[in-house]
């Protein structure tokens, strides 16, 4: 204790330099409070270790608050056995079948991907965050869905580059489905960070470990309509300009496209970008129009419905889950090899951009009024101008490339598509308390 006494004296103007004597005390608030030497070597550990434990935290935060590693890795939430379970669930039924990695496999458009290609016999090995951006329920109900038929989802973020590099060590994947994303448009006005997280952070983490992967896997990923933006011509055609985003989200899905095109272009990556319309359906995303209506709908609790600058109509290009799932599985089954190994090019690889919409906008007061009907029940409609908060007045797919490359035929249209919903929604919640919906 003796031989640290000069140095905490040196830190702490109040520790008495000999036994009984006291420098003249500081002029702050705490001057008559008596430090005993002991004490202070404890408060200056404790400052330490408090200091190396900030130094040592990961950076970013997820929705809901909930901390991710970026560049380390989370193994510590896997069981002890993940490795054996993905590769079981990698296997595929047939020599010939596809080895796919599906991303946001949790998710709305990941589960149902992620069930289509399992039961046409393609090993699948999903991943996810089960991050609080909506009902981690919901997420979790998927998931029990997917283990039964033999798909197990790792508990993981798309930046756990360690983890990715382990994954991609153990299973070697002929696909990457990745649909995991931070989306909506709205919310980035609450949480912008979550979008780059994951939409710009998370998309290069991947594609650093599907370049590194030997050999490297043929990429099939989610932009989206809203890359369109503010442009006005319609319908929506993949030549049509890009560069007027009307929210962050659009910003970070656009940012994704041409980080697609330079690891195409460097490391000869095969990437096909797929721009959904409007995807709706059982087990489908809360914050969507469509399922949070009919939810307040069944409340009887009011419903706010936008319109455009001089009453415009808000309309949308909906597009089914069923006929969306069929453009994701005609987009890997097409997609030719990556042409790079171990971070090398060998050659120019395929790069490709679809639309995959509905061809047919409908006003968003037609979409209530098919609530209505299917619900029985008179919505209370509220009409308002529409905030500017990132959303679009109308969307529309023109699908001439998508028809003519993927053979996509989107057969279901919205009142079909919605009494599949509504089926759906009754079932999943009408078992379940009132207070949880
Ligand atoms: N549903 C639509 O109408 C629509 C329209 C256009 C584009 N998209 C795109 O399609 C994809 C799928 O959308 P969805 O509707 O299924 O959304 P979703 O939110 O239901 O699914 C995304 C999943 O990704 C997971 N996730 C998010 N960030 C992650 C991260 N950093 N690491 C691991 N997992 C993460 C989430 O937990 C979620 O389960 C997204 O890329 C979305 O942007 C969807």
């Amino acid at each position: 204790m003796t031989q640290l006494k000069p140095i905490l004296s040196h830190l702490d103007p109040i520790i008495p330099s000999s036994t009984g004597k006291f420098k003249s005390p500081p002029p702050y608030a705490f001057h008559r409070l008596r430090f005993h030497p002991r004490l202070t070597l404890w408060s200056f550990l404790f400052l330490f270790f408090l200091l190396l434990f900030v130094i040592c935290s990961p950076p970013a935060a997820s929705p809901g608050g909930k901390r991710r590693s970026l560049q380390t890795t989370g193994h510590s939430r896997l069981p002890a056995n993940w490795e054996a379970k993905a590769r079981n669930s990698a296997r595929p039924v047939s020599k010939s079948g596809l080895t796919v990695l599906v991303t946001g496999a949790a998710g709305f458009v990941g589960s149902h991907a992620a069930l289509a290609l399992k039961n046409r016999g393609d090993g699948v090995v999903g991943l996810d965050n089960f991050n609080t951006y909506y009902e981690t329920g919901l997420k979790k109900a998927r998931k029990t869905l997917l283990d039964r038929q033999g798909v197990y989802i790792i508990d993981a973020d798309i930046n756990d580059a360690v983890l990715l590099g382990k994954l991609f060590e153990i299973v070697r994947f002929s696909h990457v489905m990745h649909l995991a994303a931070q989306a909506g448009v709205r919310y980035a006005m609450q949480n912008p960070s979550s979008y780059i997280h994951s939409n710009v952070n998370g998309f290069v983490t991947l594609l650093e470990a599907c370049k590194n992967s030997n050999p490297q896997p043929a990429i099939v990923w989610a932009s989206s309509s809203s890359v369109y933006g503010l442009n006005s011509k319609v319908p929506f055609s993949e030549k049509d300009r890009t560069d007027q985003p009307a929210s962050l989200y659009a910003a970070t899905k656009k940012a994704g496209e041409e980080i697609a095109h330079s690891y195409n272009h460097i490391y000869g990556l095969s990437i096909t970008g797929l721009r959904f319309f409007t995807v709706y359906g059982p087990w489908g995303r809360p914050d969507m129009a469509y399922y949070f209506f009919t939810k307040d709908i069944l409340r009887g609790k009011e419903i706010k419905i936008f319109e455009g600058a001089d009453h415009a109509t808000v309309a949308r290009d909906f597009t089914y889950i069923d006929d969306v799932v069929k453009g994701c599985l005609s987009a890997l089954d097409t997609a030719k090899k990556s042409t790079g190994s171990g971070g090398k090019k060998a050659g120019p690889a395929q790069l490709r951009v679809y639309n995959l919409g509905n061809t047919s906008p409908v006003p968003v007061s037609k979409l209530v009024s098919i609530l209505e009907k299917l619900l029985k029940v008179k919505a209370k409609k509220k009409l308002l101008p529409m905030p500017r908060n990132g959303d679009v007045v109308f969307t529309h797919a023109n699908i001439t490339l998508a028809r003519k490359e993927l053979g996509y035929k989107p057969t279901t249209d919205l009142e079909t598509g919605l009494k599949k919903f509504v089926k759906w929604y009754i079932s999943y919640y009408g078992s379940k308390k009132k207070s949880a919906w």
